[in-house]
């Protein structure tokens, strides 16, 4: 599947994206080994607690970008990545996907917000 982050994020018109750096997009998906498929990590690992908002997960699905926004308005793109690096509140750190790059959960996550418009 081939997606365009920056696209879909600016299809956001709610969510503020100033603190994203300009062109990281690109950086990030350069470091991401070949073959990475952010949905099908996504659902491995993320989806039981971010499919049915489990403990207070955002939830992820279509019409869910409103549980995203306040989040990325608060702190931004980065800084929920960093978060789901080093877990937050009941989210184990790296969401369970252990074996994933902070690249590679920033892709995923970006997935998830894709999916939530
Ligand atoms: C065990 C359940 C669970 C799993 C598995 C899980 N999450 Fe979460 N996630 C949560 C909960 C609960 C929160 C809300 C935490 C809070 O704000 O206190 C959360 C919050 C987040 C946030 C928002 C962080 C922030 O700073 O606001 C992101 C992004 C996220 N998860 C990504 C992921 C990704 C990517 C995966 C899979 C690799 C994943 N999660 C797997 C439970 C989970």
């Amino acid at each position: 599947m081939k997606y365009l982050i920056s696209l879909s994020l600016a299809a956001l018109p709610a969510i503020s994206l100033s603190s994203a750096e300009p062109g990281a997009g690109g950086v990030h998906l350069a470091q991401i080994s070949d073959g990475f498929d952010p949905e099908a990590r996504y659902m491995a690992a993320c989806f039981a607690c971010h499919s049915t908002g489990a403990a207070g997960a955002p939830r992820v699905g279509p019409g869910n970008a409103g549980e995203w926004a306040p989040r990325l308005e608060e702190k931004g793109l980065d800084a929920i990545v960093e978060s789901t690096v080093t877990g937050i509140g009941t989210m184990p750190p790296k969401g369970l996907c252990f074996d994933c790059t902070p690249e590679e959960l920033r892709a995923i996550v970006e997935f998830m917000l894709e999916s939530s418009e």
